[in-house]
């Protein structure tokens, strides 16, 4: 069910050791996660996994998880929708892919090794796309909510869901200088709304619905993007 990427250029023609890209840090941690992803994550992250799967599936068929990693939303998506997950981590995939065969999950189609930057689907697939919990781990998250834009129908929504980073104040200038230390364990401080707001504005996307609260305490928000008709 899961499919590899093809080796790409670059890396068969690597000769001498490149710094590690933000990609191959992603890859490492959540190599490192994945054994115990599901023991940390899957009681904390529940009610926002619900509503994620809950406001995907509003009136749309053909759904795109982007970064479904153990795949712990997928029970939540109903019976008679089409689910096509994607991920940078085959070990996180492979996790997802034990899920649908265990729980029998009929609605999910095809799990992916796939980078949410370069999403290998053609324009205007997808009748609603998820982005749970990976936003702001992707080194140029703009270029992957353009990718989401480019495979979702229109009059779709992208439904994002995350921590977001305090806007402004000393709680800003923490998470800022957390930020390079966190990202070493797939977490992120520092990444903010208004970035998504400012990305939606320049792109002519101006639905945006939310940030609605999630367990807990509103800790985790789950926001709602609607890409215009005439795009
Ligand atoms: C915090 S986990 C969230 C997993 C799942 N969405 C959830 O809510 O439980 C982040 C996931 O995003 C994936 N990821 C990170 N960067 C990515 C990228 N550029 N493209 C696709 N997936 C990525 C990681 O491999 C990991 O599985």
């Amino acid at each position: 069910m899961i499919e590899k990427p093809a080796p790409t250029l670059a890396r068969a023609r690597k000769t001498k050791p490149a710094a590690e890209s933000d990609l191959d840090i992603q890859k490492n941690v959540y190599a490192r996660w994945a054994p115990v992803y599901d023991k940390v994550y899957s009681k904390l992250l529940a009610d926002a996994h619900q509503r994620t799967a809950n406001a995907v599936s509003e009136d749309a068929e053909r759904i795109l998880e982007i970064g479904v990693g153990t795949g712990l939303i997928l029970p939540y998506y109903p019976q008679d929708r089409s689910i096509f997950g994607v991920d940078l981590s085959l070990p996180m995939l492979k996790k997802a892919a034990a899920r649908v065969a265990k729980r029998k999950l009929s609605q999910v189609r095809m799990l992916l090794a796939m980078d949410a930057c370069h999403l290998g689907f053609a324009d205007r697939t997808f009748d609603a796309i998820a982005v749970p919990f990976v936003l702001t781990l992707v080194p140029d998250p703009e270029r992957a909510l353009d990718e989401a834009l480019r495979v979702l129908k229109p009059g779709g929504q992208i439904v994002i869901t995350t921590r977001f980073g305090a806007e402004e104040g000393p709680q800003a200038k923490v998470e800022e200088m957390l930020a390079p230390i966190v990202k070493k364990i797939g977490w992120s401080t520092s990444f903010k709304l208004a970035r998504v707001r400012r990305w939606a504005e320049s792109h002519g996307v101006h639905d945006i619905d939310g940030p609605e609260n999630t367990f807990p305490g509103g800790y985790f928000k789950m926001i709602k993007v609607r890409k215009p008709i005439a795009l």
